[in-house]
């Protein structure tokens, strides 16, 4: 009878015992697991059926990507040696793209962007059309591997726009600038383990050329492909795959930190034309054209003003055009320009 007693009253605490050693060990085995997973999965090789772009030697095509290059797709502004160059200097013909800005982005790791001169060793001289065009249209080079800025934040251009490029990239002088090769911690290779990095995703607007009269279509196609004005200005949730969560051109998803300091942050504005939160509504195309060519009013801002100072005059007016034929949305993303934390969105 004792012996009974006694049986029934440790039994349930051994049973417990052990319940809490199978759940000790199984998550020792889990985090064992999830580790050699990220390991295993956390540089993932992607596959894409050849673009087939190749560079050409047609001046015309050359001068587009040039101005691509320099203007709406803003490749200098990550690709200078320095933010402060990117600032100071109109880009055209005078920021080198020879690489070396460094990102610290601590849940991800250390990112460089990468020398793009024709130099052999440093910079892309070595490297085929193939590759070159994988990444500007994926984000993938031909290695099958992620370039994680390549994939997020260069705009979704087509095939002739990618020609274009690369045709231009293909002109640029050598230089021996060394930079370092991205560094992802644990935290990045778990990201890329579980997709929350990943290929470009957005979808590739069909080619609109250039043309001398500027039209809303040209605009649509620059602001939502190429130039990628969309996805500052809009509500992007950069680590959800790039996924669009609220009205395109409804202001910033979530603000940026300053370039330069970051007790300041940066949200893009609502460029819808609503009466109460669309920052340009009351602006005319001149003052459009005039706010471009001021340039950057604060150096701390994350937007490229000197590259899309460089598009053709038809190419803003077209992008200007764009933004006011949107439906007007009354979503207020806060002051563009605040104290870090300052604000908090209301919905
Ligand atoms: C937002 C910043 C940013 C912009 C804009 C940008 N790049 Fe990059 N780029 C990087 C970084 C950083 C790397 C290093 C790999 C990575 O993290 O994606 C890189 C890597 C590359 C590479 C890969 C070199 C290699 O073989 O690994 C090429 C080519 C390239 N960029 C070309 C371009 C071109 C052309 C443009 C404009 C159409 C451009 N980039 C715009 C930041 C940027
Ligand atoms: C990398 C993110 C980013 C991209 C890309 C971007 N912007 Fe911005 N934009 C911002 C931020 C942040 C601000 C607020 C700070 C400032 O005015 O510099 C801003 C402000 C503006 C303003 C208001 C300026 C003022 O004086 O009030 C206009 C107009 C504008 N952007 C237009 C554009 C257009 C057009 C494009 C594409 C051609 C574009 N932006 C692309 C981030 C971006």
């Amino acid at each position: 009878m004792s012996g009974h007693a006694s049986v029934s009253t440790s039994r349930p605490r051994r049973r417990w015992l052990r319940i809490l050693a199978y759940l000790g060990s199984s998550l020792l085995l889990c985090a064992a697991g999830f580790v050699a997973f990220v390991q295993v999965a956390g540089d993932p090789t992607f596959e894409f059926p050849p673009t087939g772009i190749r560079a050409s030697t047609d001046p015309a095509v050359i001068a587009r990507g040039e101005n691509l290059f320099h203007g709406a797709m803003h490749c200098t502004a990550c690709h200078a040696a320095s933010w402060e160059r990117v600032v100071r200097d109109k880009p055209m013909g005078m920021v080198e793209p020879i690489g070396g800005q460094e990102w610290i982005v601590p849940p991800l790791g250390t990112m460089w962007s990468s020398n793009l001169s024709s130099d052999q060793v440093h910079g892309i001289g070595a490297r085929s059309d193939e590759h070159l065009a994988m990444i500007l249209k994926h984000g993938v080079g031909e290695d099958g591997k992620l370039r994680i800025f390549m994939s997020m934040a260069v705009g979704m251009a087509p095939d002739e726009d990618i020609q274009a490029v690369i045709s231009y990239l293909r002109t640029l002088p050598a230089s021996d600038h060394e930079v370092p090769d991205d560094e992802l911690n644990f935290g990045g290779r778990a990201m890329l383990a579980f997709g929350i990095f990943g290929p470009k995703s957005l979808p590739t607007p069909a080619f609109v050329p250039p043309a001398d009269e500027p039209s809303i279509e040209r605009g649509e196609y620059l602001a939502n492909g190429p130039a990628m004005c969309s996805t500052c200005h809009s509500p992007y949730d950069f680590l959800g795959g790039m996924k669009q969560s609220g009205p395109l051109f409804s202001g910033c998803f979530a603000a940026e930190p300053g370039k330069e300091n970051d007790n300041f942050e940066y949200c893009a504005p609502n460029l819808t034309p609503d009466p109460k939160y669309g920052r340009i509504v009351n602006w005319t195309e001149e003052d459009f054209l005039r706010r471009l060519a001021a340039g950057f009013v604060d150096s701390n801002s994350v937007m490229p003003w000197g590259n899309y100072d460089m598009m053709s005059d038809a190419d803003k007016r077209s992008v200007f055009r764009y933004l006011n034929s949107l439906p007007p949305t009354a979503r207020d993303s806060g002051p563009p320009m605040r104290a870090a934390g300052s604000w908090e969105p209301q919905d």
